[in-house]
């Protein structure tokens, strides 16, 4: 008998990455593919790059695609790093089309609400069935996910919330540390202030602290002075393919 399959898409501002998803054991069932994203990002490059990732892989089932957007019934309604033409589509039913199949063989999430999935089921909040659980994904933007007593509450964007009059993902995404050139030293008091803002009306029990950056969660988790314990994503970053595959497959 062969492992449960599913195939997930991860769509970010720098890379779409995909692969098919052993979605009983939360990991990758082949070498994942990863394509540039093409600029300007639009549904239409977006979409013809999925197509030839999953046509690459021979694969025909259901697939679970992530945004970096506000996602409801399919459709995109925010897009902060990706192309605006993204606000208003319906990218369900789009991606449905352009991968040959019914509306409800694709599954639409939130990027962070894909990694957080994945996580909550297989990674660093596997245990925590009760309480408040905040996952944050630093990268590009600053993505979260809520999960109160293992149920998703979807669409959070605490990326966005107003740390010292900027947006938060401004002062502390993983892109700021990059572009200031900035060392774990002198980025963790960004994150930490971000996080006491959060703290400020949400009471946690527990963040996750994921994306690219939380390979190296060594070097700054023990820097950030927060009222939550925090732990690393262990995921990393293929999070969100397996949260996205993961999310296809139990819908189909
Ligand atoms: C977007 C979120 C996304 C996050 C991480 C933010 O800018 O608003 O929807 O989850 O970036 O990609």
């Amino acid at each position: 008998m062969g492992t449960a399959r599913g195939f997930g898409i991860d769509i970010g501002g720098s890379g779409i990455k995909g692969c098919p998803v052993d979605v009983e054991g939360g990991v990758l069932a082949d070498e994942r593919l990863r394509i540039s994203t093409p600029h300007p990002s639009t549904p239409e490059a977006v979409a013809d790059v999925v197509a030839e990732i999953v046509g690459k892989f021979g694969w025909d089932g259901p697939v679970g695609i992530t945004l970096p957007c506000v996602i409801k019934n399919g459709t995109a309604l925010t897009a902060a790093n990706i192309d605006e033409d993204w606000i208003d589509t319906d990218a369900q039913g789009m991606f449905a089309k352009r991968l040959g199949r019914a509306r409800e063989q694709i599954v639409m999430l939130n990027d962070a609400d894909a990694a957080g999935l994945a996580e909550m089921r297989f990674g660093a909040g596997a245990d925590r069935e009760s309480g408040l659980v905040v996952v944050l994904t630093f990268g590009t933007g600053i993505g979260s996910s809520a999960f109160l007593d293992g149920q998703l509450l979807p669409n959070t964007e605490f990326g966005h919330i107003e740390v010292a009059g900027r947006d938060a993902e401004a002062e502390a995404a993983a892109s700021v540390k990059d572009t200031l050139e900035l060392s774990y030293e002198e980025w963790a008091p960004r994150v930490s202030r971000y996080i006491r803002s959060l703290e400020k009306f949400l009471w946690p029990d527990l963040i996750i602290a994921g994306g690219g950056v939380s390979k190296k969660a060594h070097k700054w988790l023990p820097l950030l002075q927060t009222r939550t314990p925090i732990v690393a994503a262990s995921l990393k970053n293929d999070a969100g393919i397996v949260g996205a595959a993961t999310a296809a497959a139990q819908r189909a």
